[in-house]
């Protein structure tokens, strides 16, 4: 129907006649001239219909935004004076020398070009969100960045296997989302939360290297980050360690930004371990682009008056600690309230700070309120510890480690952006040797920090047991701009380690026979050491496209509720589907008339 896209047009068409499909993007009637921007898949271009030809100007003159035409028109140079350098095809327009209306539009409930249109109305509507061009765009981009991660993997003899969306619940930590069954009455699927255990099965049949653009279903409270359904790079190896697999990974990586985005990543990434991240960072996932950094004052802190610091100094659960802002002292009184009630978010309890006016003047050339609870060899250490100068502030944590660790990290990252301290445009780094298990307190029980099939770094299954709270385990994650890209680990490949583990996270050995039976006899015969990782392919997205959520770079992502409001899923569903499922629904639905 057309013979080139709106948005490719330019200078190099000059007098050309073309035929041209797309929407109205805006109308304008200028006392007798009638521009059209039409629009499509590739962006705008202006077409002029003037009153010379009657019968196509009495069209032009009844269409309205979002009308679907085809137009059959002549390139040619827009007049002196009215060249838009911001627009691709703006040095040319088209005389419209033929118009037919293909459909005719509503008016649409919002303009593509209105800065704020709420969330629900874009997802009510996405089909006319969709043509805005950002969004085709960042579609495209998607689909590039996935054809050159398979072509990657496709080079290098990875087989891309599916693995069943109906299967039984896996380990990831999140509720599952579950499917009744018809034929096996009262029983359910449930959908995968990640192929984690069919891709180690895999690796059991012989398939070496497997990689799948995987969906996952997660039944988890949404964050910008984090939608109930996503997509995964997922990756598995067998025969290969975890540096083979991080160097293979990064070079995927680095590869990835170089060709889409022309950009060179650091070659090797660095490496972190996750102690020292939350030491330094409060987190397992730093951005390495914010040049501040936490430091423990436990030690120092643990014979003063001060019960806000004095507490958490001895307890061995507790952390003091302090963030130092070069150039702080001018934060107002005000911005540290705000700052204060900013970290309340996260648990903490104040916010205490120092300004520092005069390093040289000791005491006096120093101003805080908490100043009068610390003595002389308290402060001196602080100011030795932090290395502040003239004009820095310091800001200080003190709870439970794990408080002090999200608010202070957090703290960390929005002083960043705040203060324009956000240095460089790409930090990508691995945080390696995770601790085996954290306890929950909540349960009173250790967690595996990754999942349970994920090696710890001794053979040994009798190590383990000795301090659980110190074993380390064979997992790393990707990290990018205080983003965790993906995360993954060499697996358990033996028998006895793998009912260790279950063991000590309280998966008796009938729970375990019942849940993963199936996993345990696979690995009596034959199974190959193996590893893999899993990218959030959502995310990666994100972060190269500039988007602010991953929402922006699905073409049909769920709202905070995880519901669609454009096929108004979920559903209440007729009476007799749920017979034939045999449930019954103790509270009868209530039906939208
Ligand atoms: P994990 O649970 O760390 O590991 O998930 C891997 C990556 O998936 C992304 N991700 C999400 N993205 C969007 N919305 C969500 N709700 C969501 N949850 C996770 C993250 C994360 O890094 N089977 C293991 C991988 C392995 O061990 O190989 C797994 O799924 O970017
Ligand atoms: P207060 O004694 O409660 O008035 O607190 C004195 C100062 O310590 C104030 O600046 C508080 O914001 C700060 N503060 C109180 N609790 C904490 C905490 N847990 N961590 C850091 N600062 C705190």
């Amino acid at each position: 129907m057309r013979s080139i896209y709106c948005g490719q047009l330019n200078a190099s068409h000059l007098d050309q006649e073309v035929t041209l499909c797309g929407w109205v993007h805006r109308r304008r009637d200028h006392g007798g001239v009638i521009f059209v921007d039409l629009r499509d898949h590739h962006g705008l271009v202006q077409v002029v219909f003037d009153p010379d030809t009657p019968e196509i100007f009495s069209t032009a003159e009844r269409i309205r935004n979002e009308y679907v035409l085809r137009v059959k028109g002549r390139v040619r140079n827009r007049p002196e004076g009215t060249i838009n350098p911001d627009l691709p095809t703006g040095e040319v327009e088209v005389l419209g020398l033929g118009l037919t209306v293909l459909n005719p539009a509503d008016t649409p409930p919002f303009q593509l070009d209105d800065e704020d249109i709420h969330d629900e109305t874009r997802l009510r509507y996405r089909y006319i969100d969709l043509r805005r061009p950002e969004m085709q765009e960042k579609l495209r981009l998607r689909a590039r960045i996935i054809r050159t991660l398979r072509a990657f993997l496709d080079e290098r003899d990875f087989v891309d296997v599916e693995t069943p969306i109906l299967t039984r619940s896996t380990p990831e930590g999140a509720r599952d989302y579950l499917v009744p069954s018809r034929t096996h009455a009262g029983a359910f699927f449930a959908l995968p939360q990640s192929p984690q255990l069919f891709k180690q099965l895999l690796m059991m049949g012989g398939i070496d290297r497997y990689y799948q653009v995987a969906r996952c279903f997660r039944d988890e409270d949404l964050r910008a980050d984090r939608q109930p359904e996503f997509t995964q790079l997922d990756v598995e190896t067998s025969f290969m360690d975890e540096d083979a697999i991080m160097s293979l990974m990064e070079t995927m990586i680095r590869e990835l930004f170089a060709k889409v985005l022309d950009v060179a990543l650091p070659d090797p990434f660095s490496r972190l371990s996750y102690a020292e991240a939350m030491e330094r960072f409060g987190t397992d996932r730093p951005d390495l682009r914010i040049p501040l950094e936490l430091v423990d004052l436990g030690d120092v802190m643990q014979n003063v008056e001060f019960k806000v610091f004095a507490g958490p100094a001895n307890d061995p659960h507790g952390r003091v600690a302090a963030l130092r802002v070069p150039g702080g002292a001018v934060i107002s009184r005000k911005d540290i309230d705000d700052y204060t009630s900013y970290v309340g978010k996260y648990g903490a309890r104040g916010l205490a700070y120092i300004k520092v006016n005069d390093v040289a003047a000791g005491r006096d050339g120093l101003q805080s309120p908490i100043l009068k609870f610390l003595p002389d060899d308290v402060v001196a250490a602080i100011v030795a510890r932090t290395g502040v100068e003239d004009g820095d502030l310091v800001f200080f944590g003190a709870d439970r480690a794990s408080v002090v660790n999200e608010s202070l990290g957090a703290l960390r990252v929005k002083l960043g952006h705040d203060r324009g301290m956000v240095k460089g445009d790409w930090e990508p780094l691995w945080v390696v040797d995770f601790p085996m298990f954290e306890w929950d307190e909540k349960t009173n029980r250790w967690m595996a920090l990754h999942h349970p099939f994920t090696s710890p770094n001794v053979d040994d299954p009798a190590l383990l047991g000795e301090n659980p709270g110190t074993s380390l385990s064979r997992a790393y994650d990707m990290v990018l701009n205080g983003t965790e890209l993906g995360g993954g680990s060499i697996r358990i490949h033996q028998t006895e380690l793998q009912q260790a583990v279950f063991k000590l996270l309280g998966i008796g050995d009938e729970e375990a026979r019942d849940k993963f039976g199936f996993l345990l006899d696979a690995l009596n015969y034959g199974c190959p050491p193996h590893g893999g990782i899993a990218f959030g392919l959502d995310r990666l997205v994100m972060l190269m496209t500039g988007a602010s959520s991953i929402r922006e770079i699905m073409a049909f992502p769920k709202t905070q509720t995880a519901a669609c409001p454009l096929t108004q899923a979920p559903s209440v569903v007729a009476a007799g589907q749920l017979i034939e499922l045999g449930i019954h629904l103790r509270k009868p639905p209530e039906v939208d008339s």
